[in-house]
């Protein structure tokens, strides 16, 4: 850093230096040039006026009005003198201070006389440094002789050193000056702000302050820099935990999925193969908003969950491209490579029509199979048109798929929940050699319940094609298996838990799905410097003030029993109103498939539930709810987990519920209770949770109460249970399972493939 400070004086004193004396040089020889100018001008008007009368007299034959003319020039500032000369360049009358030096014509004279014109030019007498302008003087056109006109100008050297040294002493001041304002410049905006972005990198390298906090303000010059160093401090924290993760397990002899874990088990099952993941919602949309564009993640548990999985193999997911910017952003192929900050894994995007997603997203499946599924009191809608662009859009991402397998060899193919029923078989018509498995995220009804869609038949067909069927837990595969036995010729294999239909086999399995929790705290400690005592504050921030706080994060959707979970709370105030002005419930709630008027209607009904209980009971800075009506990002929600003293989950009806699951990885101070519903997915692993039937008001009311009152240590052993449960089935599990049972499946031996290829073709 000195040497360099050396360097950067030394360049800026040369530069400067340099760059002044030029321009001084030039000004000098300006300075010059005036004052040469300066002295022939008054030369020549004197030279003028003289000349006629020295002619008067040389006419008149007057030596003696000759002398005494140029007697008369002598003792001038700076004028040495006149001389006047013959024809034949002999001195005639002289100022008598030249007469010694101006015996014979000096050049510029005898010039004058022979070609009969003004001559002016500077020379030397002897040491002396002159100026001397010489006319001719004339008889009407003839030249009797010549007049010289001498001036001394060694003033004019004696100028030109004064104005040097004033230069010298002027640049001095000049690089001394810029030197020190430079030097100052750099301290404040480049070393300065070096220095503490460096402090800053290294407390991020230790681990002192977390890389998703945003950069600070006072490295805003830094900020794409800094960007670029907080992910790669990302990945290096990753990677150390990891391998601090491994070292422990190895040490414990522990069985524990890690991201790491997944990502050898992956390269190990898949050999040269590669993972394709085929979903509706994709994990990352682009939404132009004027000229910027934003890049969203979904509220969605499948996104969530499958993040983690295609971040640890660099695999493929293929899906909707649903934001209005979606398209700016991929290539010629519609493929781009995500996340968006630290690219892992492509991303290829399925352009729909309005119509197709009208018919197949919003009406087919969200109208029809979601409320079919969910056993939650809506009525299912099934339109013959609806079905009809299922089946289409179903096609379309078949090609889709079959494009990006095309030049692989055994792919394996990950198709997710009940917007394609459809797929495996249509994947497998094309490709027997691929490995196909769908994993549905929603429940499974009763064969009863299911049977009421008039295109069971074609749907449960479709997912027959794959090798692998995935559900959350057993009672869903249940379901499903008495919905095939009554549906469509085949035969159930209910020791194994398999299907055989047209000479395929179908394997029929539970996999719990899970969040990205390893309980390393060290590696999901992104708190963003959040305490937990910081309650009072994110309530402030709300406009708010309570001693306790609940929380319930969702997608604004029947089957999450939001309503229920306000009427509770209602009661619970009612019933304990030692609560009123102290408990505050804060709902995040995203607006979700709003298209939808069901959906559209229950967002307005669940904010005027909120308001109509805040009336009821609020006072002066306390409310009993606070709807928080949009998206928020995992960074956003973390803080609520952490700060809650509860966190309701009362769905009516859930696959999983993954809300219950990132509750309690929040919760490295093992506090806080879970209040969850016992028709989520998620109960049949928690049980430590609180559980509910939502539909009972008093009873979630009187959890809630349970929950505030719930002795600390009680607490601790509970949420310790779950977070070990989650750690260790968390979706590295997940995925690891699903794909090892997939790739452990026998495919059918190729000549079968072939004969059943070409069979299905000529039935076609
Ligand atoms: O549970 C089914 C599911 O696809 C979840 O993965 C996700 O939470 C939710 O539905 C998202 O719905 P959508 O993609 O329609 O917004």
């Amino acid at each position: 850093m000195r040497l360099l400070s050396v360097r950067l004086i030394v360049s800026l004193i040369l530069g400067i230096a340099l760059v002044s004396s030029g321009f001084s040089y030039y000004e000098v020889l300006g300075e010059k040039r005036a004052l040469r100018s300066d002295v022939e001008r008054r030369d020549e008007i004197l030279g003028e006026s003289l000349v006629g009368n020295v002619e008067r007299s040389w006419n008149a034959g007057s030596d003696k009005e000759l002398k005494r003319l140029v007697q008369r020039f002598g003792n001038r500032e700076h004028l040495l003198g006149v001389a006047i000369y013959d024809r034949q360049g002999a001195l005639v009358a002289v100022t008598p201070e030249l007469e010694k030096t101006l015996t014979v014509s000096p050049p510029p004279v005898t010039q004058a006389i022979t070609l009969g014109h003004e001559e002016s030019s500077f020379v030397r007498l002897g040491t002396l440094p002159v100026h001397i302008l010489a006319l001719p003087i004339r008889r009407q056109d003839e030249v009797l002789g010549g007049l010289a006109v001498v001036h001394d100008v060694s003033y004019i050297r004696a100028q030109i050193l004064l104005v040097w040294r004033q230069t010298f002493f002027r640049v001095l001041a000049q690089v001394f000056l810029i030197v020190l304002i430079t030097l100052l410049i750099v301290r404040w905006s480049i070393t300065g702000p070096i220095a503490r972005a460096a402090l800053w990198m290294r407390a991020l390298r230790t681990g002192k302050i977390s890389f998703r906090q945003e950069v600070p303000d006072h490295l805003d010059m830094f900020r794409p820099l800094a960007r670029e160093v907080a992910t790669m401090a990302e990945s290096l924290s990753h990677a150390r935990n990891a391998a601090e993760n491994e070292a422990r397990l190895r040490e414990a002899g522990e069985s524990m999925w890690t991201a790491d874990r997944l990502s050898v088990q992956l390269r190990t099952r898949l050999d040269d193969s590669h993972l394709f993941v085929v979903s509706n919602r994709e994990p990352y949309m682009h939404q132009r908003n004027g000229k910027v564009l934003d890049v969203v993640v979904p509220p969605s548990g499948l996104v969530t969950a499958l993040e983690p999985v295609l971040n640890a193999c660099d695999g493929t997911w293929i899906a909707h491209g649903s934001g209005n910017g979606d398209a700016e952003v991929v290539d010629a192929h519609d493929r781009l490579r995500v996340p968006p900050e630290d690219p892992r894994y492509s991303l290829r995007r399925v352009w729909l029509t309005k119509e197709e997603e009208e018919g197949y997203y919003y009406g087919f499946a969200n109208e029809g199979l979601w409320p079919l599924c969910h056993i939650a009191h809506t009525r299912p809608l099934f339109r013959a048109a609806d079905w009809q662009y299922y089946q289409d859009v179903n096609r379309k991402f078949t090609a889709a798929v079959l494009e990006e397998i095309e030049n692989v060899a055994k792919p394996v193919v990950l198709v997710q929940d009940y917007h394609f029923a459809l797929l495996p078989r249509l994947i497998k018509e094309k490709r027997p050699d691929a490995r196909v498995a769908i994993f549905w995220h929603i429940p499974w009804p009763n064969p009863e319940a299911f049977g009421i869609c008039p295109w069971q038949r074609q749907l449960v067909d479709g997912l027959l094609g794959a090798d692998l069927i995935g559900f959350h837990i057993q009672s869903h595969c249940n379901n499903f298996l008495q919905t095939v036995d009554r549906v469509v010729e085949s035969r159930v294999d209910w020791e194994h838990f398999s299907v055989l239909r047209q000479d395929h086999r179908t394997m029929v399995r539970p996999f719990p799905i899970s969040v990205a929790f390893t309980g390393d705290d060290a590696a999901e400690n992104n708190n963003h410097g959040f305490n937990y005592l910081d309650r009072s504050a994110l309530m402030r921030g709300l406009g708010v003030e309570a001693t306790f706080m609940g929380i319930g994060v969702d997608r604004v959707d029947y089957t999450k029993g939001i309503l229920e979970r306000f009427l509770a709370i209602e009661r619970f105030l009612e019933k304990y109103p030692s609560y009123q002005g102290k408990f505050t419930f804060v709902q995040i709630g995203a607006p979700s498939r709003t298209h939808i008027k069901r959906y559209h209607d229950l967002l307005a009904e669940v904010e005027a539930e909120a308001e109509r209980i805040n009336w009821r009971f609020q006072g002066g800075k306390w409310k009993p709810i606070v709807f928080l009506k949009r998206q928020h990002s995992h960074q956003e929600i973390e803080p609520y987990y952490r700060a809650a003293d509860l966190c309701l989950v009362t769905s009516l009806h859930d696959g999983m519920n993954l809300v219950a699951k990132e509750f309690l990885a929040a919760r490295q101070d093992e506090q806080g209770v879970l209040i969850l519903s016992q028709f989520t997915g998620a109960a049949r692993e928690l049980r430590d949770a609180l559980l509910v039937n939502p539909y009972d008001i008093d009873q979630t009311a009187e959890a809630i109460r349970a929950a505030l009152e719930m002795e600390p240590e009680d607490k601790q052993l509970r949420v310790q249970r779950m977070r070990k449960v989650i750690k260790e089935h968390n979706i590295y599990r997940w995925a690891g399972n699903l794909i090892t049972e997939l790739c452990e499946v026998r495919l059918d031996a190729p000549e079968d493939m072939q004969e059943k290829s070409r069979a299905r073709v000529s039935v076609a």
